[in-house]
């Protein structure tokens, strides 16, 4: 296991290279391994969690060679083969969702795996559906928790209302659907890489004056070269340190900004942080800017609704923010945090109190009396990434510092966290 110990030491400044979108990162290969030719990506995030789709794609016979700057994928030229052996996800929740999603669709078996984080997540949300298509699916608990076995073929086109809004379960369907089309619905619209992607590819989605979201069966899809652009959810916990740690300043070059994922850009904006927004031309369906972060001072607000979804990943990091701001801060709407690679509220609130926070844990979010960390304090971080980082970043401010336990973890999103911070640090 390793251990982190952080303690404040001087302002953040200066640059670095980001890590590639996850979200975007799954779906540049999942799709470009179902479409008709080959096609190449550029700033592949380069961490276990993807590496985990990019070994399942060579497990449904998909070519992908990375030459270390770029990643070639060629599909096989018969379309997906069987896979010889279990996939496994290892942590990652959308590796294991979107995957299952493009077995559903295939006429044999793909069985799908995890590690101990990822085998209590919960499934229902996609074995249900993907029964309703036609799919053959078990799992764990009649297919409550992986691992997953799925034998697709022949589905038919159905009409899915979703009763929580997620970007896997979403995207799991119209993978699913891709011969036979799908309709689906959300309570509100998550993350839309899946369908900007698709449709660059040359797929027809309609929107209905309702929300539903349709997608045309697909008979073919186009290769699409992919510019993966940073991650903003990797850029938050340096916009957050950047906010909190006195006369600091970073700027960081070519961040994804979907208007589906800046909800930590509108929530620091709220907390009236000094974050300078520059678009830049990206060379895709997804907008990208350069952003800059300098320190200043917070005060509370109030994270509910559409923007607590447009934040999700980010609000363990943004309840740090909230500790070290003026006031009091609420987070609600919230629950799926609950169910990410740990529960996110648990662990945030034990975390901040930990560090001498007053937290008021709440079932779909929590209460944070600002005014500063006081104190310092150990953090379980196993098997959660974010968690490692916001409490890394946490450490940053708080007097006595921060003991991240767990802090591997970070290789699922972000091998190179430490060393950017230290760089960072000077
Ligand atoms: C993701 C969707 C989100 C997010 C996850 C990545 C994706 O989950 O939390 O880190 O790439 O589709 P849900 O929208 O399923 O909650």
């Amino acid at each position: 296991m390793t251990t982190w110990e952080i303690v404040p030491r001087g302002p953040l400044r200066g640059e670095i290279d980001l890590p590639g979108d996850k979200s975007v990162s799954h779906r540049a290969l999942i799709l470009n391994g179902l479409a008709s030719g080959p096609a190449r990506v550029r700033g592949l995030l380069r961490a276990d969690d993807v590496r985990a789709t990019l070994e399942a794609m060579r497990g449904f016979g998909v070519g992908i060679e990375d030459d270390g700057e770029e990643v070639r994928v060629t599909p096989p030229p018969g379309g997906l083969v069987e896979p010889p052996r279990v996939l496994d996800c290892g942590n990652a929740g959308t590796s294991m969702r979107l995957l299952a999603g493009v077995a559903a669709a295939e006429p044999f078996l793909t069985v799908l795996a995890g590690d101990a984080s990822l085998s209590r997540r919960p499934m229902r949300r996609i074995v249900k559906p993907l029964r309703a298509m036609g799919a053959v699916v078990d799992g764990r608990e009649d297919g409550r928790f992986p691992p997953l076995a799925i034998r697709g073929g022949s589905l038919t086109m159905t009409q899915h209302a979703l009763e929580i809004a997620s970007a896997q379960v979403k995207s799991c369907l119209l993978l699913a659907g891709r011969r036979v089309g799908v309709m689906v619905k959300e309570p509100r619209r998550s993350r839309d890489h899946t369908e900007r992607m698709v449709q660059a590819m040359g797929a027809t989605l309609r929107h209905s004056e309702d929300d539903w979201l349709a997608l045309m069966p697909v008979d073919r899809l186009d290769p699409i070269d992919v510019d993966v652009p940073g991650d903003v959810s990797a850029a938050a916990f340096w916009l957050v340190a950047a906010s909190i740690v006195p006369g600091s300043e970073v700027y960081l070059r070519g961040v994804g900004v979907n208007p589906t994922r800046t909800g930590v850009l509108d929530a620091l904006e709220a907390m009236g942080a000094d974050v300078q927004l520059y678009p830049v031309k990206g060379s895709g369906p997804e907008p990208c800017a350069d952003l800059l972060a300098r320190a200043g001072r917070l005060v509370g607000t109030r994270i509910d609704g559409d923007l607590a979804l447009r934040c999700l990943d980010e609000l363990p990091v943004l309840a740090v923010a909230a500790a070290a701001a003026e006031g009091q801060t609420v987070i609600a709407d919230a629950a799926e945090l609950r169910v990410k690679e740990s529960d996110r509220i648990a662990r945030v609130v034990t975390g901040l109190r930990a560090m001498g926070v007053e937290v008021e844990e709440c079932p779909d979010g929590m209460i944070i009396e600002g005014g500063g960390l006081v104190g310092g304090g150990r953090v379980d971080a196993t098997g959660d990434h974010r968690i490692a980082m916001a409490f890394a970043v946490a450490g940053l401010v708080a007097p006595k510092g921060a003991v991240v336990a767990g802090a591997e973890a970070v290789s699922s999103s972000y091998p190179q966290f430490r060393e950017h911070l230290e760089k960072l640090r000077g």
